[in-house]
This record gives C-alpha cells, sequence and structure tokens, in this order.
C-alpha cells in the first residue's frame, strides 16, 4: 500500500494575496491526479487536519469542490480533523463545526467516531484519532492546544491490541493525529511556554506510552515543521526514545514547496519514505 501524507491546507486563510492556499491545493489535487490517474496502485491520500481556516460551513463545501477530483479519479481519502477545522482561526473549538466537516468531507450518513479504523488490510491498519474530542469545553475551546481524552486513549489501546491479535506479526500498524504529541526538541524556552499556553497536545505523554514500541508509524502535522524525526536531532533521536521507526511530522502543504511524503508499506518490511514537492 502506498499512503501521500498531507496536512494543513487551510483553505481560505489567504495568508499571502499571490498565493492562496485554494489555488495551491488545486495545483496538489491536479499533480496527483496526473501522477497516478491511470495506476492500479493509487496511494491513499491522508490529510493530518486543518483543511480549512475557520470551520465555516462555506469554506468546507468549497473544499469538497477543491478536493473532488480525487473522489472521481478513484483515490481513498483519509481526513483528520485539526483545529481549524472546529472554529475560527483554530482557537475557539465549537462541536457543531465537527458536523460540517463529517457531512461535507465523508458525505452526510458517514457515521465516524474516533479512534477511527478508516483503512485494515492484511498488510497495514491506519487509526485515526481527533485531538480535539476532549477541547470542546468552556475553557477548553479556547486557543489552539489537543486533547485526545481519556475514552479515546483507552479505546486505541484496546484497538491496537486488537490488531496485533487478529492480524499477526508483520502487520504496520499506522496511527495518524493532528496536534504534535510532544514538545520539538530544538524548541527554546520561550516556544515551550507559548506550547504549554495553547498549542500542545496535553495528554500527549499518555499517548506516547500507549503508542511507544507498538505501532509502526507515527504522521501528525499542526505545527507546520516537515520534519522526519528518525534523521533530525541526532542527540535527541525520538524514533529510538519511542521505539516507533518512523515519526513524521508534516509541514503545510499549501505552502509553496508543497511538503508532501509517500510511503510504501509491505508486511514485514521497512516503511519506504519518500519526500515529494508535488
Ligand atoms: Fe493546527
Amino acid at each position: 500500500m502506498k499512503i501521500l501524507h498531507l496536512s494543513d491546507l487551510h483553505l481560505f486563510k489567504q495568508e499571502t494575496p499571490d498565493l492562496t492556499e485554494e489555488k495551491e491545493a488545486g495545483l496538489i489535487i491536479g499533480s496527483i491526479v496526473k501522477r497516478w490517474k491511470s495506476d492500479h496502485d493509487k496511494p491513499v491520500i491522508l490529510v493530518t487536519g486543518d483543511i480549512v481556516d475557520d470551520g465555516q460551513e462555506k469554506q468546507f463545501i468549497k473544499a469538497k469542490e477543491i478536493l473532488e477530483p480525487l473522489k472521481a479519479n478513484g483515490f481513498e481519502q483519509v481526513y483528520i480533523p485539526g483545529n481549524h477545522d472546529y472554529g475560527p482561526n483554530g482557537s475557539h473549538a465549537c462541536a457543531k463545526k465537527f458536523k460540517f466537516f463529517k457531512k461535507y468531507l465523508y458525505g452526510p450518513d458517514y457515521r465516524i467516531t474516533y479512534p477511527d479504523v478508516p483503512i485494515s488490510t492484511d498488510d497495514v491498519s491506519i487509526i485515526a484519532l481527533n485531538s480535539m474530542k476532549s477541547e470542546l469545553g468552556f475553557f477548553d475551546s479556547l486557543l489552539a492546544d489537543g486533547e485526545l481524552g481519556n475514552k479515546q486513549l483507552d479505546e486505541l489501546a484496546e484497538i491496537i491490541d486488537d490488531i496485533r491479535d487478529s492480524k499477526g506479526r508483520g502487520h504496520i500498524i499506522l496511527v495518524a493525529l493532528h496536534h504534535h504529541p510532544f514538545l520539538y526538541p530544538d524548541d527554546d524556552l520561550f516556544s515551550k511556554l507559548g506550547e504549554w499556553f495553547g498549542h500542545y497536545l496535553k495528554d500527549g505523554a499518555d499517548f506516547m506510552k500507549i503508542v511507544s514500541n507498538r505501532i509502526d508509524a507515527l504522521l501528525f502535522g499542526h505545527e507546520h515543521r516537515h520534519i522526519d524525526f528518525s534523521k533530525e536531532f541526532p542527540e535527541f533521536k525520538l524514533t529510538d526514545k519511542y521505539r516507533i521507526p518512523v515519526i513524521l511530522s508534516n509541514g503545510k502543504s499549501t505552502e509553496k514547496h508543497h511538503p508532501a511524503r509517500l510511503l510504501t508499506i509491505e508486511r514485514n518490511q521497512p516503511i519506504k519514505v519518500e519526500e515529494l514537492h508535488l
């Protein structure tokens, strides 16, 4: 199986007038379709959150239109919610916005609860998490931090056990979420304070205890930094620390160079990771 990892499209942010997120997303989608249109082995398109910028219904309606060529050309898609999908500028989460996310990205009849296992073959299972699930209280909902919540964490542990029991050795488990579950090793004190104040995954340490040495790949976005943790920060090699061979944060895919990664996954084989600029 091939998985194309994108993240943080932020459609309708309009960060710079000459580089709109919608135009860049259109280029990315066009490039994906052109590259794999006639392949039998099309990659699953996995987007780790912040598909739109403010969680507005009209933004999701247009996002659906922009993403439509993927569906029309037979690509499987997995969308994971981020803080910007839940509210204005990603800093005021509202459960109602998540209904728009589900309705327009998955269809009005699609039932989805997290943890979700959208894909499970003999070779690989993808587990999708919602790092906004426990961020909807009155004060919780403010700022850009995330929280998986105890229920989702307990269910995640059970799902990993079930998959390991039923699929046997050599099966690849990939977990994807929006928020980064640990602080970046090169954050200075000022950055760390900002993270603690309102940007990080509050129960990230509990999450990492559950997945350490139990999964094969961990993918996320949110920070807009494009990092392969098996290669960067050799003095703090997080893939060794957490005993997860592949840990990847994806940059904002609608930035000019369209950072993306293609993962090729086969049972009993190391995951192959290729950097792509679509
Ligand atoms: Fe985010």
